[in-house]
């Protein structure tokens, strides 16, 4: 994690390399003492290269050198187009799609970057070496590795994650890009429990290839609006949201089984007979904080029919603007009978703001769509805003779900909004930027009654320097419909009518410490304001898409679930081999993960 002091750790591996002198060949590996590090290289204790090598033989030859882009783009060249592409960068075992997650801010070991010129390029937050692995028993050689050495390890399936969670400095990178199954059953099994139609994917497929398999089997599966995002990575142990999910629930709704490697080593199932605790922790309880998982089994239903409405609504000054998501949210209702999913995204300047809208439903023609949009659009054309031409496409959820994609990043920046126009399926997801992310899940009840300071607030968030505000209605329906099934996503999602996230960005060129200023000022003056829109004390947010600085994430990721997810870590992960930013276990440790507190 960014804000490490290095001071602190250079204190703290003097007193570990005293402690750690005879390394024993146990593979569960040992609890740390607070003030204990990881081993690291320089540490008398670090793997020699014979015994890399050594791991490099037990993994088939699959070991590899994890290279932060901007190094391999000076050593190797490449184009802007590469630069920008999440096809591009999920092949590179070193490469996060934010790539401040590359970046050690904190430390003196930045890495060069693309777009200033330095002279060297150091490693940044990438890990030392990555087992390319296309087996469970690469994996178990990789965590049994590191248990043995005392080795920081990451684990990272596409290097999407907005909390930076899929690296980490001198680690060992456990990773899952090419565990590529697409197994579709119509009768899945376990024991004697029929679950009906689903698909098992591994943990290196992405969304976009997904939902190509699966139109060819007639099928959907509750998936995101991303190319290269893994069904079975973080996605899944987030709680995995679709403009379908008011209709099919979320992702972890629908998850039946996960095979996944523990910290002990062992490959296990995860269903509800085997390992029902971690069945249940790995549902919705974090990413990364329970095991590399090598597939998912998910529930999957017969493809339909369904409609998509996208427009743009411009306005021209900051009050505008903040009517404009006064009278949105005065219209979130609407379509709830039609179990309706919608992206709503305000960007561009005060006096140029644009509020995109693509709104998703089944089986309604798309004349019967742009009848039910008129209220509000009829609103928004009263306050001055100019409505841009409507279009409508009527398709499977497998095709007009790419169309939906604005392109999470592009808000931060400042970016144009999708105008309407001939549909095209998005070829890929835009990488290599700086960004972060804060979000909250905002409950129905926060939109019953009076809604004007919506505008208010969303006025001031802009004002704050956010450049980008993006909502998601992705829950009510079949998600609320949810709420007693045992699962250990926070409850909150249940009562959510939106998830409604802010993000920031910043230059390349930016010094360290400015970059930590624009993080507090986003942490601490912008957040407050989404937060309040919640009208909670104990305010919840989706883990998958937050900001890792969040001060309270226990309660605000996880709610009451927290203490058993602790517990179900201590029983499976006793030496916290697996350790994320934000993640269950993690208040035990540095910001790095590298040294217990
Ligand atoms: C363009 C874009 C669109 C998105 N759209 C949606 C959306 O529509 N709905 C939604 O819910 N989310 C969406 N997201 C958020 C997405 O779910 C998260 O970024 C998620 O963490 C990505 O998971 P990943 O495994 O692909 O990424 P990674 O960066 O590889 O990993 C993310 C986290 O999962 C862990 N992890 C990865 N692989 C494994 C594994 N094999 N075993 C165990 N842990 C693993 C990592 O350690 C890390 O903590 C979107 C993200 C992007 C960038
Ligand atoms: C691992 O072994 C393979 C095959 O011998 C070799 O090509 C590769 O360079 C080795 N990896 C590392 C990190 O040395
Ligand atoms: C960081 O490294 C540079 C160049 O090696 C050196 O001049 C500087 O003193 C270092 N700064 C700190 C805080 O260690
Ligand atoms: C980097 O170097 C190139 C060529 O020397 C120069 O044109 C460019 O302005 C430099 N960029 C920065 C950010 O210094
Ligand atoms: C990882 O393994 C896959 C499958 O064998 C291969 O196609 C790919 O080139 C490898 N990538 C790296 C960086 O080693
Ligand atoms: C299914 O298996 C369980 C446990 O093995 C058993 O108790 C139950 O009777 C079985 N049910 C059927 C329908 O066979
Ligand atoms: C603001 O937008 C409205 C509607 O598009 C337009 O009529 C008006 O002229 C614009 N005002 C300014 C100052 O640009
Ligand atoms: C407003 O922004 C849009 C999208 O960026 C752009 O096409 C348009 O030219 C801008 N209009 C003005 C008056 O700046
Ligand atoms: C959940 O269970 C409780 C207690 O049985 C019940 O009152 C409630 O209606 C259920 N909620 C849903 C959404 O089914
Ligand atoms: C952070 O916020 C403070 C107070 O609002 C402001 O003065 C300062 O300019 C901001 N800094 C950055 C880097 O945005
Ligand atoms: C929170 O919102 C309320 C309106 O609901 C407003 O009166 C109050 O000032 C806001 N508080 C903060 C800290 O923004």
């Amino acid at each position: 994690m960014p804000f490490a002091s290095l001071a602190c750790i250079s204190t703290l591996l003097l007193l570990f390399s005293s402690l750690h002198a005879s390394s024993s060949a146990a593979s569960v590996g040992r609890a740390l003492l607070p003030g204990q590090c990881r081993s690291q290289p320089g540490d008398s204790t670090f793997p020699s290269t014979s015994q890399w090598a050594a791991l490099n033989a037990s993994v088939d030859g699959r070991l590899v050198t994890a290279v932060p882009t901007a190094k391999l783009c000076q050593n190797n060249g490449c184009t802007a187009e590469d630069w920008q592409s999440s096809i591009w960068r999920a092949a590179l075992p070193g490469a996060m799609n934010s790539n401040n997650w590359e970046q050690d801010y904190a430390g003196n070991s930045s890495m060069c970057l693309l777009t200033v010129n330095t002279t060297t390029c150091n490693q940044g937050r990438v890990p030392l070496f990555a087992i390319n692995a296309t087996t469970p028993a690469h994996l178990q050689a990789g965590v049994r590795f590191a248990a043995q050495h005392n080795l920081r390890v990451a684990i990272k399936a596409s290097g999407h994650d907005f909390l930076g969670r899929s690296t980490a400095k001198d680690s060992l990178l456990l990773w899952t890009q090419y565990f590529k199954q697409k197994t579709f059953s119509d009768n899945y099994r376990i024991g004697n429990k029929s679950y009906g139609s689903t698909v098992t994917v591994g943990s290196g497929v992405g969304l976009r290839d997904l939902y190509g398999a699966a139109k060819v089997e007639g099928k959907i599966f509750v998936g995101g609006t991303a190319y290269t995002v893994v069904a079975a990575g973080g996605y899944s142990q987030g709680g995995g949201h679709s403009a379908f999910s008011p209709i099919l629930g979320l992702a972890v709704d629908n998850a039946v089984q996960y095979n996944i490697v523990l910290a002990n080593g062992e490959y296990v199932e995860a269903n509800e007979f085997s390992h029902p605790d971690l069945f249940w922790a790995l549902r919705g309880g974090g990413a990364g904080s329970w095991g590399v998982i090598t597939s998912v089994t998910y529930k999957t239903f017969d493809i339909f029919q369904a409609t998509i409405h996208q427009t743009v609504i411009r306005t021209n000054t900051s009050t505008m603007s903040g009517q404009l998501m006064a009278a949105h949210a005065r219209h979130i209702f609407d379509l709830d009978d039609l179990h309706a999913g919608q992206y709503f995204y305000l960007s561009g300047t005060p006096t140029n703001s644009s509020l995109s809208l693509s709104t998703l439903v089944k089986g309604v023609s798309g004349s019967t769509l742009i009848a039910r949009m008129k209220p509000f659009l009829d609103d928004a054309r009263a306050l001055g805003a100019e409505v841009l031409p409507e279009i409508t496409v009527t398709a499977t959820p497998n095709e007009i779900i790419a169309t939906a994609d604005f392109g999470i990043e592009s808000v931060v920046a400042g970016a144009a909004a999708t105008a309407p126009g001939e549909v095209l399926p998005f070829q890929d997801d835009v990488s290599g930027q700086n960004l972060i992310l804060g979000s909250r899940l905002i409950p129905d009840a926060a939109y019953r009654g009076n809604v004007d300071h919506f505008g208010t607030a969303v006025t001031e968030i802009l004002k704050s320097g956010v450049p980008g505000f993006l909502g998601h209605m992705v829950s009510g329906g079949k998600v609320a419909e949810n709420a007693n099934l045992s699962v250990a996503l926070t409850p909150k999602w249940r009562t959510a009518k939106t998830h409604m996230l802010l993000s920031q960005t910043w230059l390349d060129s930016t010094p360290p410490a400015l970059v930590e200023q624009i993080r507090h000022n986003f942490t601490f003056n912008s957040m407050p304001l989404l937060i309040n829109l919640t009208g909670e004390s104990d305010s919840g947010a989706y883990s998958s898409e937050a900001d890792v600085l969040e001060p309270n994430y226990q309660t605000t990721f996880f709610g009451p679930n927290y203490p058993r997810l602790s517990t179900i870590k201590s029983k499976y992960d006793p030496n916290d081999l697996f350790i994320v930013g934000a993640g269950v276990g993690s208040e035990r440790w540095d910001a790095a993960g590298m040294c217990r507190k």
